[in-house]
């Protein structure tokens, strides 16, 4: 078993990639942090911890993360164009019965990491306040991950928060720049890569007629985003872009992706704020994933997100 720690910002997309996680007897889910970006802190706390109830994994340890930049700002506007008000497609669900735990999100990655030393893989599917964070209280850990597989940034296409820079990174650059620069070893899951990874509508089909819980969540939440990509994003594409559980995947298969050995820089002034800018290194400790299987990792993820039922 892989043991990972999830880092989100629940989100539709997110709560994908929870259920793919979840799904996967190949992880460990040691626990999920969370931080503001689809919407506040407080809504995708409490987004994740009704995911997990729709899912029934109550078990796994939410501990709530920054609701600010790491140079102490408001976040920007919420993504409630691609997310919903509620971060979960304006799906109504009940209020979670339990709450996260007590402490915070970089102590909690701390301490986990020290625990397992050099075992754990942590995923970032949102900002990296809370990495950045942990990374600051305490360095030695970019030695002790195992690894740290990022969904952000666009290195070798544009962005789509601006024309340069993808949502992630653009949350919190100064935060991005503090893990890149870190050491930690980096596998960079970008644009690059998840504008390729699809969903397409007729699959929403298919979750209903398996007729449970959990399938109808995910069919409504991805109506809403099905349609957001198709009025906001690119109606051309025919689907919605399975950008964070990409990077679930690729832990449980690497080889859903080829990455190149490339050194990566935030850009943190100006109009290309966010950006991610990348040239070829071979001894780079950040990887980034330039090319996908797209038919087969959908598969995957597909015969995994939704448990078949049987008759
Ligand atoms: C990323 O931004 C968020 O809106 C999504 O959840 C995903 O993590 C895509 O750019
Ligand atoms: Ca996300």
């Amino acid at each position: 078993m892989n043991p990972i720690l999830l880092d989100v910002d629940t989100g539709i997309d997110d709560a994908l990639a929870i259920a793919y996680a979840v799904h996967s007897p190949e992880l460990e889910i040691l626990g999920i942090t969370t931080c503001f970006g689809n919407a506040s802190v407080e809504e995708t706390t409490r987004n994740t911890l009704q995911v997990l109830e729709v899912l029934g994994a109550e078990e796994i340890p939410v501990i709530a993360g920054a609701g600010n930049t790491l140079a102490g700002y408001p976040p920007r506007e919420k993504a409630s164009w691609i997310h919903g008000e509620n971060g979960l497609g304006d799906v109504k669900l009940p209020l979670p019965t339990r709450r996260p735990l007590d402490g915070n999100a970089a102590q909690f990655i701390i301490s986990e990491v020290r625990r397992r030393p050099h075992e754990v893989t942590l995923i970032t599917v949102g900002s990296l306040v809370n990495l950045a964070t942990a990374l600051r209280q305490d360095p030695e850990i970019a030695g002790l991950l195992k690894q740290v597989v990022v969904m952000g940034g666009a290195v070798t296409v544009p962005g789509n928060i601006t024309p340069h820079a993808e949502a992630n990174i653009h949350a919190d650059p100064e935060a991005a720049d503090v893990v890149f620069r870190s050491g930690v070893p980096i596998t960079l899951v970008g644009l690059d890569v998840t504008m390729k990874t699809l969903l397409r509508r007729e699959r929403l089909e298919d979750w209903r007629r398996e007729n449970t819980e959990v399938s109808w969540f995910l069919a409504d939440i991805c109506d809403f985003y099905m349609n957001a990509y198709h009025q906001e994003v690119d109606a051309s594409l025919g689907g919605c872009a399975l950008h964070d559980p990409l990077t679930v995947g690729i832990v449980i298969d690497p080889s859903f992706v080829r990455t190149t050995p490339m050194k990566v820089r935030v850009i943190t002034e100006g109009e290309e704020r966010g950006r991610t800018v990348g040239s070829e290194h071979l001894s780079s400790h950040v990887q980034v994933a330039l090319k996908v299987d797209s038919d087969r990792f959908v598969s995957h993820f597909l015969s995994r997100v939704v448990p078949q039922v049987s008759f």
